[in-house]
């Protein structure tokens, strides 16, 4: 089929190439010419693993291409997916000004039949305005579909999550859209997977309703975390015992430091609003949002508990992106960690296998932040290292070779990635366990 996806994020660029990758004729269009070049030569402005490979293998074979001839993507195709940010507004609402800039700007330029398909994250009912937008804006006699076609990938997993979801979901008004989606998922559902077809506003609303669910999960977790800590239980216990339980599962039971990224803590705060703008107090997600807050919080004050003044200590953060496998930062934890600990004066040394380039547009390098290009280098005379991000890198970390370049071998960890028992010779802090081989406090 041919396939238009407006948009070269982390979800339009995952949605092009392994559409393009499954023997569609995908066009992307991007905003601007940034990146344009590199694009079409098969080297992606994100990291996402796997990525790359598809791209080049793509353009080799000739099924994508990316353009800024935004007339051009809309023309190419009768199937155009719209994969445009969708942040947080100052009200805490979706900031839908993306989504109805590209409405727009498909009326002012289709000729012919299309089916406009959201894959963007929105508010139930948006799919009315998108109609409502290019009606107004077309010459009103060209027939058109509006569809919803949420995404569910992880970063870090896109790729995996594209080609092997725990479900699609398709809200469609017309027998003419509905045929449509089953030729495209058609490799999905004859290899098993669930094609589950709905209404545009029920698709919508389980979008936000799906991620609220997770967050509220990492939320009760790590309020057992906290309980866990108090009466010297670890919470992975706990966490393991709940989760065999199927109505429940272990997924998303991982205590830490809380989430962060470019889709929980926005589409949280959406759906509250949502829930408000219909006359509803969704309070269960708003403790969600609190208790998220200040595990954060939480982890700082741990750190100033350990270290008593962090004044000229040299402290070592590993992991700035929001979770592994990413280059994003959107909202992730580091953020408020770094900001509160330079307001303390204390020397920094950062280290992230990807996400370095991004944190130091908000943190300029200066005599209290030094990135790294190496995680031991960033140990050398530290007096605490933080675990802020579990990259698999910090998990096989040779721990006999941090402890020997660290001035102190103190470690605060914030994602629980060892085992209390390796940790001899460690004065080891993490969530919801039992700390180890901690000094008394005076
Ligand atoms: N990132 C995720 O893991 C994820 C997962 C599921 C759903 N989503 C949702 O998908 C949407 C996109 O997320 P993302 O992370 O890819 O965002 P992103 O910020 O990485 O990408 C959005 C892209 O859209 C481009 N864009 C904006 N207006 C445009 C226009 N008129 N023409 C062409 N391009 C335009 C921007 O330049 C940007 O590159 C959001 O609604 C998000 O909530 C994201």
């Amino acid at each position: 089929m041919k396939i238009t996806v407006i948009g070269s994020g982390y979800v339009g660029l995952v949605t092009a190439a392994c559409f393009a990758d499954l023997g569609n004729q995908v066009l992307c269009a991007k905003k601007t010419s940034k990146n344009l070049d590199k694009l079409n030569q098969g080297i992606s402005h994100i990291y996402e693993p796997g990525l790359d490979e598809i791209l080049n293998r793509c353009l080799d074979k000739g099924t994508i291409e990316f353009t800024n001839d935004i007339k051009r993507a809309i023309d190419f195709s009768d199937l155009i997916f719209i994969c445009v940010g969708t942040p947080q507004s100052e009200t805490g609402k979706a900031d839908l000004s993306q989504v109805e800039d590209v409405a727009r700007q498909i009326a002012e330029n289709m000729t012919d039949y299309k089916l406009i398909v959201e894959k963007s994250t929105v508010p139930v009912n948006t799919h009315q305005w998108v109609k409502k937008t290019v009606q107004r804006y077309s010459n009103g006699n060209i027939q058109f579909d509006v569809a919803s076609n949420p995404e569910f990938l992880r970063e870090g997993t896109g790729v995996y999550d594209f080609n092997n979801p725990d479900r699609i979901v398709v809200g469609v008004e017309s027998e003419n859209a509905h045929k449509i989606f089953q030729e495209l998922y058609r490799p999905f559902t004859e290899k098993g997977d669930v094609l589950l077809i709905t209404t545009p506003a029920a698709a919508e609303l389980i979008k936000h309703a799906s991620n609220s669910f997770l967050a509220m999960k990492i939320s009760y977790i790590n309020m057992v975390a906290e309980l866990c800590e108090k009466v010297g239980i670890d919470v992975n216990m706990i966490a393991d015992g709940i989760g065999y339980d199927q109505r429940i599962g272990r997924s998303f039971l991982n205590a830490g430091i809380g989430y962060g990224g470019s889709c929980f803590p926005k589409d949280v705060r959406a759906f509250i609003k949502i829930a408000e703008d219909h006359g509803l107090d969704f309070g269960l997600l708003r403790e969600t949002e609190k208790i998220n807050s200040q595990m954060r919080e939480r982890f700082l004050e741990k750190v100033e508990n350990v270290l008593w003044i962090n004044k000229d200590k040299n402290i070592t953060i590993w992991g700035l992106a929001f979770k592994p496998d990413t280059d994003d930062i959107r909202e992730a934890p580091s953020i408020d960690i770094v900001r509160k600990l330079y307001e303390t004066d204390a020397n920094l040394r950062l280290y992230d296998p990807q996400a370095g380039e991004n944190f130091q547009n908000l943190f300029p390098e200066n005599e209290n932040i030094r990135y790294c290009s190496d995680k031991y280098e960033a140990l050398k005379d530290s007096d605490a290292l933080l675990l802020i991000t579990e990259w698999d890198e910090f998990k096989n970390a040779d721990l006999n070779k941090v402890k020997n370049l660290m001035r102190l071998p103190i470690i605060i960890d914030g994602r629980n990635m060892f085992e209390s028992e390796i940790m001899e010779g460690f004065e080891y802090y993490s969530v919801g366990r039992e700390n180890t081989n901690q000094s008394e406090k005076p």
